[in-house]
This record gives structure tokens, sequence and C-alpha cells, in this order.
């Protein structure tokens, strides 16, 4: 079907002024959080004064039909079009949007993206289509965070949807590919590419079949990935039609294949917690030794969370049928042996050696996180030894606690205030050791002055303390 309709649009979008901030200045605070809730009644109340950018936040984000008049001066010569597009319905006398077009922004730029309807305002049913196109999500912000923001040849956005990651990608890589099985998202991330003036090269097929002998600088995905008995309908943007979570783990294991030396693969992903067995222990098992990996599991659901979750995701919640499909969901979890399902981040990192961390790091961050990934990957490659000269990461900040008046703490504490946000206990060596190093002293000129200071024999201390060192860098403690 033909694009020839973005540019007229793209230009209606900019002449409106229909920009995030544009909207939000229209609707307001209240307004506006009421619609993060899906509630429209305080948008419509602020949006009567015709304008088009007005007009504009009728039609597609409050789902209002609006008057051919208003879509006419909003949307000059082109309603036609974008009826026959499948972005806008007429009946009679009013013009009704089939798709969402909303204002987002990226690295400073102002951008639109297309996608099928927000189901459920004003407490409308959820209920989506099979192959319904997700727009902007909370996993697909999460993982716009954590994708590693460097300039890079080529990047992969593998299950575009409506390739919202494709055109962050764009921002830094000189050629991106975008794959999906979902014909109708295929066509929006086509949209969506002409509409925001970047090149994209998007691809039907499964997985890797379009991409097959490819290889990437960078592979950023936010894959099918909900982990369900498929008893109900299979709902393309978020069932794999694969069992358990092996839609994760066969990316995960195929990923180094598809890219450079040096290349990132970074997973958004739930993955089953088997009864009996750490999470970390099954997932270390994905991970090859050619790699390095920094595995973050950011969240753990219960079974009947997780499956409430879903439940209301698809719209049945309070249908005749919600209880069964409850009930057969949950015991096709006991019979697997799931306890838990863990939700969290998977960044591959090609052509290392085997270095893996998996981390448990449920609490706040500082986003975007990607930096912090690209730092985890280049402190793992500082040598350290007593001759290196380290700087303490300005952000990290002593915590001592004790009880009041005791002259000692009897614990101390080194947090991060950026980034990851990391902490970890320290004695009181570690803690001097890591306030001496200011990029002057070398490792083992403060050893030697900790020796004489706290009365310790110097090899015991190196031995002690060169493991700690080593821990301190890769943890982002120490800077190199
Ligand atoms: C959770 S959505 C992610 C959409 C988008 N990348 C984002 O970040 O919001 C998963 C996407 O994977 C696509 N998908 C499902 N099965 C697939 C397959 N076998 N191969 C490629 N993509 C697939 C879906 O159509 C959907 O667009």
């Amino acid at each position: 079907m033909t694009l020839d309709f973005t540019a007229g649009l793209r230009t209606a979008l900019v002449d409106a002024g229909f920009t995030v901030d544009g909207v939000a200045g229209m609707l307001g605070e209240e307004a506006h959080r009421a619609l993060g809730r899906n509630e429209t009644t305080p948008g419509l109340r602020r949006t009567t004064d015709g304008s088009p950018l007005a007009t504009l936040t009728r039609l597609f984000l409050l789902q209002a039909p609006v008057d051919r008049d208003a879509a006419d001066a909003a949307l000059p010569g082109l309603v036609d079009q974008l009826c026959n597009a499948g972005l806008l319905e007429q009946s009679v006398s009013e013009v009704a949007a089939r798709l969402d077009c909303r204002p987002y922004t990226a690295d400073d730029r102002d951008l639109w993206v297309v996608s099928d309807l927000t189901p459920g305002l004003d407490g409308s049913p959820n209920k989506v289509g099979a192959d319904h196109v997700l727009g902007i999500s909370s996993a697909s912000t999460s993982l716009a965070q954590l994708t590693i923001r460097e300039e890079v040849g080529r990047a992969l956005d593998l299950g575009t949807g409506c390739g919202v990651q494709a055109l962050h990608l764009a921002a830094h890589a000189d050629e991106v590919v975008a794959t999906d099985v979902n014909t109708r998202a295929l066509w929006v991330a086509r949209v969506n590419a002409a509409l925001n003036e970047v090149d994209v090269d998007v691809r039907e097929g499964s997985f890797w079949e379009p991409v097959a002998g490819e290889k990437f600088d960078l592979i950023a995905t936010n894959p099918p990935f909900v982990i369900s008995p498929a008893t109900g309908e299979r709902l393309v943007y978020r069932d794999s039609g694969l069992p358990g979570d092996r839609v994760v783990e066969d990316i995960v294991r195929a990923a180094p294949r598809h890219l450079n030396d040096g290349g990132w693969c970074q997973v958004l992903a739930n993955w089953t917690i088997e009864r009996g067995r750490g999470w970390d222990e099954r997932l270390a098992t994905w991970l090859s030794d050619d790699t390095d990996a920094f595995v973050v599991q950011r969240e753990v659901l219960d079974p009947a969370s997780y499956v409430e979750l879903w439940l209301k995701d698809e719209g049945v919640h309070g249908r005749p049928d919600y209880a069964s499909r409850y009930d057969t969901w949950l015991s096709w979890f006991e019979q697997q042996g799931i306890e838990s399902v863990g939700f969290g981040w998977i960044n591959v990192r090609a052509g290392g050696s085997g270095r893996h961390t998996l981390l448990e790091w449920p609490y706040d961050v500082e986003q975007p996180i990607g930096p912090a990934i690209a730092e985890w990957g280049a402190a793992l490659d500082v040598t350290v030894d007593e001759s290196r000269r380290f700087l303490r990461r300005p952000d990290v900040q002593q915590e001592t606690f004790g009880a009041p008046g005791a002259e000692d703490p009897s614990t101390v504490v080194l947090r991060q205030q950026r980034g990851l946000r990391r902490a970890r206990s320290a004695d009181t060596v570690e803690a001097a050791l890591v306030g001496a190093c200011d990029g002057d002293l070398s490792v083992g000129q403060i050893l030697d002055a900790l020796s004489v200071l706290l009365e310790t024999d110097r090899a015991e201390l190196s031995a002690t303390y060169l493991p700690v060192v080593t821990e301190l860098v890769r943890e982002g403690f120490l800077l190199d």
C-alpha cells in the first residue's frame, strides 16, 4: 500500500504543533495524567478550542470523532487519503481515527508513532485482535532506555511491531533492519519510518530468517515473551507460539552468530524460575563462552500475579471464561514446575571470553540505563594490578550505620548515586582504599600506606584487597 500520505501528514502534524510538549501543554497536568490512566473526560474538556492541535488530540489520543470541517482544517487535503490508507474513517459528517498517531520524543527529536488504537479507554473492554500492533508500551520504553546508544554500523530491531525501536536505532546506526511476522506491523513500521524521514529496511519473516547469514553491531529486541499454556487465542504481539521461555532462550543462544565482534544483543525478557533451581543457574546455561553477558533480574512475579497481569492485558478479566482460563494457566505452571516468572534484561556482547554477571537488582536505577550497561562492558577489559591508578567514581557515597553514640559504625555501605545505583558493604579498609583512589596514587601505594597505618602485614593486605579492587572496578565503583 502506498506511503504517499506520510509527507503531507508529517507537515500537518508539525504545523499543528502536535508534539509531546504541545499536547502536554494543551492538556495540562491533570488531564495528561488522566489520559495516562486511559481516562479521556478531562482531556475532552481541555480540547474544545477547535485548533488543529485540539482536533488531532481529540481524534488520535482521545479517540473522539471530530467534525469533517475540523478534520480538514487540521489535516488539509489529507482526510480522504488517510481514510484510504486506513488511518481514519468517515461517517456522514464526522471523522474518527482507526489507528493511533501520537507524538513521541527521542534524543530531542520530535517523532510520531502510528499503531493500533489504544484499547480500554474509559473502561471499555481491553479486547484486541490477534494481529494487534502495539504502540509505545512500558516495555518499549524500557528497551529503548536499555539500549546502548553508541554510533554503530548495522543495527537490528527483531520483532519491530510499530517500529519504535528502529526509530531510536536510526539516530545512531548507519543501517537499520527491522523484522516481524505480522504483516500489519510491517506496514505500520514502514509508515513510521517514512513519517519520521528515516531509512529502515523492514523485512518480513520469523526471528532470524530474514537476516540469515547477516551480522550486526547492535540487536535490540523486545520479543513476544509471555509464558503461557497457549490455550487462548495467540496474540502475536506477546505470544511466540513456542513453549515456556524458549523464545528468549533461542534468541540468546542464536544472537552471537548474528553479532560482529564487540557487538551487543540486548533483550527485554521474561524467564521461568523452576522450583528448587536458582534463576541465574538456568539462565547461565544459555550463555556461551565466546560472549560476555550482563543479565539483570529486575522483578519476580508469582504465578497468580503473572496470570492476572496477562489475562487483564488480553481483556479477559470479568468475562465468563476468566476463572477457567486462570485455573488452566495456574495448573500448567504447576505441571511445568514453574515457581515464578522473572523479568529483566539480557545483554550479550560477542567476542568476549565467558565473563557472565547475573545480578538480581530490583531497585530503582537511573534512566536511561544503557550507558551503565556499556560501562559494565568497558570495565571488564580493565587490567587490575598494583601498578594501576584508579579514580573513585564521583557519585559514590559512603553510608554508615551503627548504634547512636557508638564509636565505630557496624556497617559501611558504598552506594552509587547514578547508573545502576549499585551498593556494596565494605569494611573500613575497603572504604579507606576507595576513598584514597584519586587517580594519582597507585593501588600499591595505597596498600603500602594502609599497611603502615593499620599495622597489617603488607602481603596479606594485598592478597585480600587486590581481588576486592578488581570487584570494585568491575562493579563501577572505581574508574580506569
Ligand atoms: C512485544 S512486541 C515488541 C514491539 C516493539 N519492538 C516494541 O519494542 O514495542 C513483539 C513483536 O514481535 C513480533 N513477533 C511475534 N512473533 C515473531 C516472530 N516469530 N518473528 C519475528 N517477530 C515476531 C510481534 O508481531 C510484535 O511486533
